[in-house]
């Protein structure tokens, strides 16, 4: 990890884009790795959209856990050694494609959520809007099977953006803006296999950056990045280590 260390300090300015895989180390399961939530039949309906307009139990049921457990997951060696380098100055900011909102919870400031997050649901009837915790509530008290309705009978959808659906562009197009100005760009976690997030890292090196990885499993980018290593959990050893807790 020296030359990494070395890259971030040298560095005008670094960011970062992060993936599911950061979240697997506070046990929160990615969605591609060897036990990925993709692994299990039917999964990939869970984020569809078109599949959340015929039958929103698809999601529903798929994200009891996932999303409306997430009181039970704290931030991870990954988030805190993020924040430790963003109170060291020497990060710009974080594009995530992650959705529980972990960042935020460790205390990360310049977060772009790149696929949205739950914070906030709306209906998809009349667009009435909800928050994350009275959504939670309602699911607590419907019991298993609850779909949470508006009073106008259509179903609350999170914030997060489906398969079918735009990313909120206003998170995008700073994560655009991050990506192209950050002379270090680090990708953290990620299989690098959704567009159009999976394509900030290129957007790093069209601009002359460099691109640094840290995922287990290959990335189409690797050929393309300055470094590449496989362990998160070491990662996050070396920068809290450099940057302190
Ligand atoms: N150390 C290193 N790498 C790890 C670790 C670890 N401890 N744990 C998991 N990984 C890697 C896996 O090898 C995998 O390549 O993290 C990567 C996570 O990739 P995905 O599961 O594809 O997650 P992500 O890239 O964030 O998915 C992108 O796809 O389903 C959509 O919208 C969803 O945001 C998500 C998007």
């Amino acid at each position: 990890m020296k030359n990494l260390i070395k890259a971030i300090k040298e560095a005008r300015r670094v960011g970062v884009l992060t993936g599911a895989g950061i979240s697997t180390l506070c046990g929160i399961p990615d969605f591609r790795g060897p036990q990925g939530l993709y692994k299990q039949k039917d999964a990939e309906k869970i984020f569809d959209i078109d599949w959340f307009d015929r039958d929103p139990s698809i999601y529903y049921r798929g994200c009891a856990e996932l999303v409306y457990g997430l009181e039970k997951f704290t931030p991870g060696p990954v988030h805190k050694a993020l924040v430790s380098m963003e109170k060291a100055g020497c990060l710009e900011g974080i594009a995530t494609q992650n959705i529980d909102m972990l960042h935020q919870k460790a205390g990360s400031k310049n977060v772009y959520e790149v696929h949205g997050s739950p914070i906030l649901h709306h209906c998809r009837w009349c667009a009435d809007e909800k928050k994350f915790e009275e959504i939670c509530e309602m699911l607590r008290r419907g019991g298993e099977g609850f779909i949470p309705r508006c009073k106008c009978g259509g179903a609350y959808k999170p914030d997060i953006t489906f398969f079918g659906e735009a990313l909120p562009e206003k998170a995008f197009t700073r994560a655009q803006a991050l990506a192209i100005s950050s002379d270090v760009f680090i990708v953290l976690g990620t299989s690098l296999s959704v567009f159009p997030a999976a394509g900030l890292p290129r957007l790093t090196l069209q601009a002359g950056g460099k691109v640094f990885i840290v995922n287990a499993q290959p990335t189409p980018l690797d050929d393309y990045a300055a470094a590449r290593y496989d362990d998160l959990a070491a990662f996050a050893q070396a920068i809290l280590e450099e940057f302190g807790e």
